[in-house]
């Protein structure tokens, strides 16, 4: 079949579908079960609802939006919706994790399975599943708000063509060329350096705060016209103009302090510039493939409120680990269907605890299930039957639980200790694997 038909065919099966989705009555719940940064317990509905400006929610974001739309009166409500979507690359994506135990030290990298970019059928199947989010997204966006679609180039001339379709091509704002140096290069092509950043407005009113870049003069001498102002760095003279449709950034490196170990983590300097042309201070800016965490953790450095919503569970427990450690940010709320089973919750990961000298510490651990390469898993097994709690990424206590929301009064990174307090303790905790699980006791 012609990628042209497939195309045809996932616009009107994505709209259909889209249709069906909106036409029906009512749809799931999502709950608060987890709030990091509580700040005090809070009580008025207003305060709570402040806590759900900063909301994560775990699974598939078709069903998120849906209830976005139809129960958590969020249409017309989002300044910005940043996607970064798999790219129909025919791959499948890993995090780099580190077991790490007092007894062996840390473990070399190994790589557990993130999420698939595999799509048996056709392209029709991955622009279907795109066509039909594209519709919900665009009754998410406030009149003034954009939607920002990050692909390369596999799939980026055809999403353009849905976006054209969908957002209507009189709303094409830009083609953003992003380039980085990383990555590899071919004998018998020219090196693939870059990635397509679709931009598209809601409405020909949308927001656009101007950004500015540097541009230096020829020879980097000044040039000393009337009414232009230059300015001298370290290089030479520039003057400051419009930015330009070609973005020269580095891609997140090995050693760099924003490294979660998720594969395809953006930049947040990226980031930051959409967040900044797009929005303003307040303003709520949405991504529904957040991986790591990326618009969130920028949203939080630049004042904005976020929504971020992920499937995968090395992509949910990398994100709480990322913005809980952010200085200074908001509280926020992670929040997952109703409808789930307690056992799609929880893993049957086994832990226990001490209590001793004042301290809870994390004794054993054996986590549930691990995704690993062949060739790692034997240094996991090892580690693993030598101390389980090497597994750990971190957990979380709420020392008064409601029996309800858990309320992380402290996160501890790895299998350290926390206080040991009076009260009903509930435990929440993640693995590398992505494993969550959950342990209570009264103290
Ligand atoms: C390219 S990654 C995003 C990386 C992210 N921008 C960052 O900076 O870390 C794509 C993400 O989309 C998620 N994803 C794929 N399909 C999804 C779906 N239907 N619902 C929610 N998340 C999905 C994957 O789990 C993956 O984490």
């Amino acid at each position: 079949m012609s990628k042209v038909n497939d195309l045809l065919n996932a616009l009107a099966g994505g709209r259909a579908l889209y249709e069906e989705i909106m036409q029906r009555e009512g749809c799931c719940t999502y709950e608060v079960q987890e709030l990091y940064r509580p700040e005090g317990r809070r009580s008025t509905a207003s305060e709570q609802a402040k806590e759900y400006d900063h909301v994560l929610a775990s699974g598939d974001n078709l069903a998120y939006m849906e209830y976005l739309l139809k129960k958590g009166n969020m249409a017309g409500k989002i300044q910005i919706i940043y996607v970064d979507p798999p790219f129909f690359t025919n791959s499948k994506y890993q995090a780099s994790v580190r077991l790490e135990s007092a007894k062996l030290g840390k473990s070399p990298v190994i790589k557990t399975g993130a999420y698939d970019d595999r799509w048996e059928s056709s392209m029709e199947h991955y622009l279907t599943m795109l066509t039909v989010r594209f519709y919900m997204m665009k009754d998410l966006l406030s009149e003034t708000g954009c939607i920002w679609v990050h692909l390369d180039w596999h799939g980026a001339h055809y999403v353009k063509m849905l976006l054209d379709e969908i957002f209507g091509e009189s709303n094409f704002v830009n083609e953003i060329a992003w380039m980085y140096k990383s990555g590899g290069a071919s004998k018998r092509s020219f090196a693939r350096k870059h990635d397509t950043l679709l931009f598209y407005s809601k409405t020909h009113n949308y927001k656009f705060n101007i950004l500015k870049e540097k541009s230096y003069n020829r020879q980097f001498k000044p040039y000393r016209f009337k009414g232009v102002e230059e300015f001298e760095d370290e290089i030479g003279w520039y003057t400051l103009v419009n930015m330009k449709d070609v973005w020269n950034i580095d891609m997140v490196g090995r050693t760099s302090s924003e490294r979660t170990g998720y594969a395809t983590q953006k930049p947040e300097k990226l980031l930051e510039r959409i967040i900044y042309a797009c929005s303003d201070d307040g303003d709520i800016c949405a991504d529904f493939f957040s991986g790591s965490g990326t618009l969130g953790a920028v949203c939080d450095k630049t004042n904005r409120r976020w929504i971020m919503c992920d499937e995968g569970d090395v992509a949910t427990s990398s994100q709480i680990l990322r913005l809980s450690n952010i200085e200074r940010a908001a509280p926020f709320a992670v929040v997952r269907a109703d409808t789930l089973a307690d056992a799609e919750k929880f893993a049957r990961s086994a832990v226990s605890f001490s209590e001793e000298l004042g301290c809870l510490r994390m004794t054993d651990y054996k986590p549930d299930r691990f995704e690993l390469n062949v060739n790692d898993q034997d240094v996991a097994a090892k580690y693993i039957s030598e101390d389980g709690t090497s597994a750990i990424s971190f957990w979380s206590v709420d020392y008064d639980y409601d029996g309800k929301v858990h309320r992380a009064d402290e996160v501890v990174t790895k299998s350290d200790f926390c206080t040991l307090k009076e009260g009903k303790t509930h435990v929440i905790g993640y693995d590398v694997f992505g494993n969550r699980f959950q342990w209570g006791k009264t103290i």
